[in-house]
């Protein structure tokens, strides 16, 4: 007997779990390559992996038909907000009598998640399998009541320029985007201190690099009115919502977002200044720094000739090594544990420095108590 693949997003493989035909797969892609169908996913890195791989995959469900597939697979995310989402889109698309999978880890709650989708649905779940700490369970598509969606409350973002001109306004958001329910208080640190920062010349450019809602580059075009600002994000979700945001401030002559990883190139010309809130990816204690350290390693093209970063992060995360690699590093500020850090591009690019210290080197994988992506 060969063993099973342990991989939580796995256990959709197991005996019995799947029928014949197309499915549709919110969060994942091991199913839609088995049977067929199409995979849904907002972030870029696993869209164009399964784009490489020959999958339909589509970055939100919303040009799928209503009742077009007869199972749907949905896969636990962090956010219920979010999850909740795809599983009202996994009702509205499926046929009536169709199979809704629902799984996920113990560590994402998935018993607590089972319990409020069961009691929204008015079903008992039928657990098809449970090991390798996760389950799946199946519902039956009736006419009953659906997953009800969350939404996710708006909120006031301010900022004062050095000549105490105070801006107030309101960020929509979205579930799933970095933030959804408040602003996070290493934003408002770099918040705070950026007109202080830029001073009196402000710069001509300037790139939001993990946009999420659109906060700092919205934020930088308030304060300066010629400014050009390019917002980008991985995720399809928060390019959504930056870009409604965009519009309805009324900046999209100057404002721009697009759908970037951190590991493909930097799009267009050289930016004066970068703001970074860098994500990171958590799996239980594990924080995943690979897609910060990508993003880090980018920062150097993305800026031009005496370009600079404002960088904020968790205090415990070891940013000024990899940062050290793009130029020179000063602490600016530190507060709520988070920490505001300053960089200023070399002249000569990452690697043509000399050899790293040994402090300086950083795995792409280690544990800290931080928040994610
Ligand atoms: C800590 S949040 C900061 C969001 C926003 N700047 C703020 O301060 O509210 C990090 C952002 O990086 C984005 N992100 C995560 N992985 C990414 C990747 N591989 N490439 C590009 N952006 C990514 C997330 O979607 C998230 O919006």
């Amino acid at each position: 007997m060969t063993r099973r693949d342990r991989r939580p997003e796995a256990l959709v493989l197991d005996e019995d779990i799947l029928r014949e035909g197309a499915v549709c797969e919110f969060g994942g892609e091991l199913a839609v390559e088995a049977c067929g169908g199409v995979a849904v996913t907002p972030w870029r890195d696993r869209f164009r992996a399964a784009e490489a791989a020959e999958l339909t995959v589509k970055s939100d469900s919303s040009e799928l038909e209503d009742a077009s597939f007869s199972q749907v697979i949905v896969h636990l995310q962090k956010s219920r907000a979010a999850t909740f989402t795809d599983l009202a889109e996994a009702w509205r698309i499926l046929q009536p009598g169709g199979q809704l999978l629902f799984c996920g880890t113990n560590a994402l709650g998935v018993t607590s998640a089972v319990k409020r989708l069961a009691k929204e649905l008015d079903q008992t779940p039928i657990i098809i399998s449970n090991r390798a700490r996760a389950r799946v369970v199946r519902f039956k598509r009736g006419d009953g009541p659906g997953p009800e969606p969350e939404t996710t409350p708006t909120y006031e973002a301010s900022i004062t320029a050095i000549d105490g001109t105070h801006h107030e306004w309101t960020m929509e958001t979205r579930p799933g985007v970095f933030s959804a329910k408040k602003l996070d208080a290493g934003t408002e640190l770099l918040l705070a201190c950026l007109p202080g920062y830029i001073g009196h010349k402000p710069p001509k450019r300037i790139v939001d690099i993990g946009c999420g809602t659109g906060i700092f580059g919205i934020a930088a075009a308030i304060l300066y009115p010629e400014v050009e600002c390019l917002l980008v994000d991985g995720d399809a979700r928060a390019i959504a919502c930056a870009r409604a945001n965009v519009a309805r401030l009324g900046l999209s002559e100057r404002v721009t977002v697009e759908w970037w990883d951190a590991r493909e190139q930097p799009l267009g010309d050289r930016f004066n200044l970068a703001l970074v809130n860098p994500p990171f990816h958590q799996q239980g204690a594990d924080v995943d720094l690979g897609p910060a350290l990508a993003l880090f390693a980018s920062l150097w093209t993305w800026l031009g000739r005496n370009g600079r970063g404002l960088i904020v992060a968790n205090q415990t995360l070891p940013w000024e090594g990899p940062l050290g690699e793009v130029g020179p590093v000063e602490l600016l500020d530190s507060t709520k544990g988070y920490k505001l850090l300053s960089l200023k591009r070399s002249a000569r690019p990452p690697g043509s420095r000399g050899r790293k210290s040994p402090d300086k080197r950083s795995s792409g994988s280690m544990k800290f108590p931080t928040r994610s992506r």
